[in-house]
């Protein structure tokens, strides 16, 4: 059987190819011949072969770009489509808890009643299918750095000037030397569809609404070419580079992304090997018939640990700052590192030619304790400044920031210590899971007023007028780990109230 054939293959003659041996799947109306490359499958066999001899693509569609299967798989094994209407329907069982998940989703509030960030949140909790919630909202072993992330700019009070006309306040700035609304841009994270249907195109989307930058994950759900189809001409974007232990292969990504006009190549540091998300982990996003994961593995990956170690196990851990030459050999894109933790990186970025780096712990995603980004933007400040005489934020060097930024005073805190810019990821990946993409422009809505009345409230009316005297950073480092179950807090105070649900009349 060959793809030359004109003939449309029945859905019978599929089904019998549902062995190890002989392994058929049909996604998007196509049918493949995977038997070889079963053992090959970042995610493991086992998976693949639940849908032996079946339609896999609502199976699929989350986790891979739609080229995916047909970029892997030699072009003899596409074996050409099916006719629809012999294929049997994939019997979709839902379960009580996903009866009772889509009945929470029909009462979330409307997007009026979403006040802050947090209330995307504490929604898409209620509404999103618990695998994507496992897998968005995880971090690293006890979690710890992630809530240190928020927590470090509780710890930076404002010293506001008054009596400065403050009528008119102009949020915008650049990054990279491009234009930017306000100083923040939508971070690289993955598998957008597990969220909602559109994935990452609900940033591309809102991106463009409300002009700001969006980075473009390596390992988007949508595929690379979609996500820039789908952006506004002269929209700006970046790209996040998981650097493949086969360099022809990121060569190839590099390339293709500076001829689509990517504008920057933000290569992640902070991941040789993926951080221990034990909240992801436990949804097993494989089987976990351990003969199984041994056959499917067998080059030491164990396929069960979760979404983050399924898709990641190609990222090369032998990268190093040799590497560096041979990026700017291959692409004029400003080349940055994102995940730098400690002002002696930072400056060996720096005096490598690079254009910035990024001062993040990945969302706590990987090494838990590692110090927040905002608390490491102050280091680098006086060290850079004391070793090479720079000043921030700088047009030729850029620092910019990640990891829980939560409020627009947050972000005005770290452009006040010298931060180009800031990113921003989960509250972004709630808010269009919960909502779609006008759940999207209503974060970036919220964040803009948030700003504009701070810049009012500290005396600001620009984004160069924000300085480091409107900040007492002084606490910054005092490593306080706040404990969740601290019974006192608890019983002290009264928790935060967030948007609600409407009633559900029904019982569940
Ligand atoms: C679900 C999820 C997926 C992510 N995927 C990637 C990724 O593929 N590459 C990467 O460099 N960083 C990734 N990150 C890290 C983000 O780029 C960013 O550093 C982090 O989300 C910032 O913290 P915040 O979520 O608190 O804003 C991911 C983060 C999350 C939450």
């Amino acid at each position: 059987m060959s793809a030359t054939e004109d003939r449309k293959l029945s859905g019978k003659e599929v089904a019998q190819h549902n062995t190890r041996e002989s392994c058929w799947i049909i996604v998007h109306g196509k049918v493949y011949d995977v038997t070889e490359f079963l053992d090959d499958h970042p995610g493991g066999s086992k998976i693949i072969l639940k849908y032996a001899g079946k339609d896999a693509t609502q199976e699929y569609d989350p986790i891979h770009p739609p080229d995916a299967i047909t970029t892997n798989l030699s072009p003899e094994k596409h074996l050409g489509p099916v006719e629809p209407d012999t294929v049997e329907k994939v019997e979709v069982v839902i379960t009580d808890e996903e009866k009772a998940r889509l009945e929470r989703a029909e009462h979330k509030p409307t997007l009026d009643e979403i006040l802050n960030l947090h209330d995307f949140e504490f929604i898409a909790k209620q509404v999103m299918p618990e695998k994507a919630w496992a897998y968005y909202s995880s971090a690293a072993d006890d979690e710890i750095t992630l809530r240190e992330n928020h927590a470090a700019y509780h710890r930076i009070w404002f010293r506001p000037r008054v009596l400065r006309d403050v009528t008119r306040v102009d949020l915008s700035s650049t990054i990279l030397g491009h234009k930017t609304s306000m100083p923040i841009y939508i971070t690289a994270t993955a598998l957008g569809k597990l969220g909602h249907p559109d994935g990452e195109l609900n940033l591309t989307r809102a991106a463009a609404n409300y002009n700001v930058i969006q980075m473009i994950p390596t390992l988007a759900s949508c595929s690379f070419d979609e996500i820039v189809d789908n952006a506004k001409p002269d929209q700006v974007q970046f790209l996040q580079l998981y650097v493949n232990k086969d360099r022809e292969i990121t060569k190839r990504i590099v390339q293709h992304a500076e001829k689509r006009g990517i504008k920057g190549l933000f290569i992640t540091v902070d991941a040789p090997q993926l951080g221990r998300r034990e909240k992801d982990m436990r949804m097993k996003f494989e089987a976990d018939d351990p003969s199984e994961v041994a056959k499917a593995g067998g080059k030491g990956v164990d396929r069960s640990q979760g979404a983050a170690r399924a898709i990641s196990s190609f990222i090369d851990p032998g990268l190093n700052w040799s590497d560096l030459s041979w990026f700017k050999s291959i692409t004029k894109m400003p080349l940055i590192l994102k995940g730098v933790q400690c002002w002696e990186d930072a400056l060996e970025a720096y005096d490598q030619g690079l254009a910035g780096v990024v001062l993040s712990n990945h969302g706590g995603r990987q090494l838990d304790f590692a110090r927040s980004g905002i608390e490491v933007l102050v280091e680098c400040v006086t060290k850079l400044k004391e070793k090479r005489g720079l000043t921030f934020p700088n047009d030729k060097f850029a620092l910019l920031v990640d990891g829980g930024v939560r409020r627009a005073t947050d972000v005005i805190k770290a452009v006040a210590l010298g931060a180009t810019a800031v990113g921003i990821g989960r509250p972004f990946l709630y808010a269009f899971s919960a909502y779609g993409v006008e759940g999207v422009n209503k974060a970036l809505e919220i964040l803009r007023d948030e700003f504009e009345m701070n810049m009012r409230l500290i005396g600001a009316p620009t984004i160069k007028d924000i300085v480091p005297e409107m900040v007492d950073a002084s606490n910054l480092s005092s490593h306080i780990v706040s404990v969740p179950e601290d019974n006192l807090y608890h019983t002290s105070y009264e928790v935060m109230h967030h948007a609600t649900l409407k009633e559900i009349k029904s019982k569940l």
